[in-house]
């Protein structure tokens, strides 16, 4: 299994601070943020892992992570996204790096202490998604279930103004390599981008889509409000009193 880590954008919602560095290199408690999705990967035993970056920072990485070694990466590789296509879009950058294989996806402002090593252990084929439950289901990806079978999940929406759970998709998935034809399918949405929830609709469609519900604690971070977050949460599991 190989990992990749999506971490491209200009970081609207997080203007002024993303004038000065990609979102994903901003501190998250101690460290810069991407660091946290390549601890998940490297503790699920993935460490071979593309970083997918875009916009005017992208020389930044490399500066930070160097050649990964330090996190404990074995293979690091970089590819730059030309414009802001969506995550869908950056995902099929992934093409030739994973090299017929299967793919172990977190988008780079998640941060999570949850352990996905019997996840990725056990994947074969199809695609498995992370679920969490969550206060404001309206700001991400939300799965609708059937309501003839509250385990099945008939499709799953992007924002939707009324949502039909109260789960959330997180930014950590699992596809076999198929997702590379599922996307060289998708038509861009309303706003301009190729979503990893149409991705994700594919596999639903084709009946091949998992799901987990994601145990531990998950944030994205790509806001000013849970980039706070997501900062208080690892500073008192490291020990801070505030
Ligand atoms: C993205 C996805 C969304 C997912 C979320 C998780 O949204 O489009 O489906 O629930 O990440 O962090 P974004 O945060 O980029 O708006």
């Amino acid at each position: 299994m190989k990992g990749v880590i999506t971490a491209g954008g200009l970081g609207v919602r997080l203007f002024p601070l993303t004038f000065a560095t990609n979102k994903h290199l901003l501190p998250v408690y101690d460290k810069p943020m991407i660091f946290y999705p390549i601890e998940t990967l490297v503790k699920a035993g993935i460490k071979e892992i593309l970083i997918i970056t875009g916009g005017p920072h992208a020389g930044h990485f490399i500066r930070t992570l160097k050649n990964g070694k330090e996190l404990g990466v074995k293979h690091l590789e970089y590819v730059y996204q030309e414009n802001e296509g969506g995550l869908s879009d950056a995902v099929r950058l992934a093409e030739d790096f994973a090299d017929g294989g299967p793919i172990t996806v977190i988008l780079g402002d998640n941060t999570t202490d949850a352990d996905i090593t019997s996840s990725v252990k056990r994947f074969k084929k199809g695609a498995v998604m992370f679920l969490k439950k969550v206060p404001d289901p309206q700001r991400y990806g939300v799965p609708v279930f059937d309501p003839n079978n509250p385990k099945k999940i008939i499709g799953i929406e992007e924002k939707p103004k009324a949502p039909k759970s109260s789960y959330a998709s997180t930014g950590l998935y699992i596809f076999d390599n198929k997702c590379f034809d599922y996307i060289r399918t998708l038509k861009p949405s309303k706003r301009g981008e190729l979503e990893i929830t149409d991705l994700q609709n594919k596999y639903i469609k084709a009946g091949t889509m998992k799901w987990e519900i994601l145990k531990g604690f998950w944030t994205d971070a790509g806001k000013s409000e849970t980039l706070f977050q997501a900062s208080l949460y690892w500073a008192k599991k490291a020990g801070v009193k505030i």
